[in-house]
């Protein structure tokens, strides 16, 4: 397909750019953002509509000028984009900056770009939700991907003053923590192998799992829950299997468990809140996903 042609097949005929919406990835048809921004602007009667857009690599640069150029109020962007699309932002917010990956772009009045990143604000919103008042000071954070980079900046900013990355590639860690601002915050991160032995354990407030490790039904085997304090809490930012094994396990033995959902949404409601301004419902949003997220998976 040439590029004009696809372009022009990006958008919907029957609808003006001016009141359009979307999220840009590829893959794109498994995204959930479509359900849950058209859902919030149906129960609060707003004229928005959007749309995913399924862009491979060779057409992005092109896809976001057209987007600008025809007026789009803005979009959400999803694998593999996320850190590419960085260099073709105008501006960038803080977040996008220190995560070094673009999750939410506004588009304002005469095309300028600005990138966001509402992922780390998701996971800060979840943790208060799911666990509120409980401020966790010592975290143990598994795994170094882009999920990772996210969450430890929303730890940080959240006041966990010591944690500790655990990662299969140590040296992937490494680097996600050399390039965190930390001077301007009182926490002490270190940098230790997945492995067993090595896991402190008995000294944390919160796990949070960021691996892929659960999505297939995978099991942690070097997180024996059982040392955990009885206080302990257990996040996984899976949502897909809705319990993975960490969670059934945590729960079982009687800890207190969130899976992925909360972040999921309210990194969608902060977009959603940039774009249009108003508050996502966010409790109608949740309801909805818990009966539309594939059921056998549960
Ligand atoms: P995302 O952007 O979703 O975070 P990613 O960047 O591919 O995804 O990161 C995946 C994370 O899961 C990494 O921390 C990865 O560990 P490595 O850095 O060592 O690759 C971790 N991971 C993936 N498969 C794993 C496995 N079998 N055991 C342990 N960790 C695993």
């Amino acid at each position: 397909m040439n590029e004009e042609t696809f372009l022009e097949s990006l958008f919907p005929k029957d609808y003006p750019t001016s009141c359009l919406l979307g999220v840009i990835g590829d893959p794109v048809a498994h995204s959930l953002s479509p359900k849950m921004h058209n859902l919030a602007i149906a129960k609060l009667g707003l004229n928005y509509k959007y749309v995913p857009f399924h862009v491979p690599g060779h057409f992005l640069y092109r896809t976001i000028q057209e987007l600008a150029a025809r007026g789009v109020v803005g979009f959400n962007v999803t694998i593999p984009h996320k850190v590419s699309i960085v260099a073709m932002m105008d501006d960038l917010g803080e977040d996008a900056q220190v995560i070094g990956a673009v999750n939410t772009v506004l588009i304002e009045p005469g095309g300028k770009l600005i990138g966001r990143n509402t992922d780390a604000y998701g996971f800060q919103a979840a943790l208060e939700e799911s666990f509120p008042n409980r401020s966790p000071t010592r975290v143990l954070l598994l795994g170094a991907g882009g999920a990772a980079r996210a969450v430890l900046w929303g730890l940080i900013k959240a006041g966990s003053s010591v944690i500790t990355l655990a990662n299969r590639t140590v040296e992937k860690g490494e680097i996600l923590v050399d390039q965190m601002p930390l001077k301007h915050f009182d926490a002490l991160v270190r940098v230790i192998p997945l492995t067993a032995n090595r896991l402190p354990l008995e000294e944390v407030d919160l796990v949070v799992n960021t691996t892929c490790l659960g999505m297939k039904g995978e099991i942690f085997q070097a997180v024996d829950l059982s040392r955990l304090p009885e206080s302990a809490m257990v996040m996984d930012i899976i949502y897909s299997p809705f319990q993975t094994p960490l969670l059934l396990a945590a729960a079982a033995r009687g800890l207190a468990t969130a899976n992925g959902l909360g972040m999921l949404i309210h990194q969608g409601a902060k977009s959603f809140h940039l774009w249009t301004g108003q508050e996502m419902p966010v409790a109608i949003v949740r309801d909805y996903l818990i009966n539309h997220i594939d059921v056998s998976k549960k």
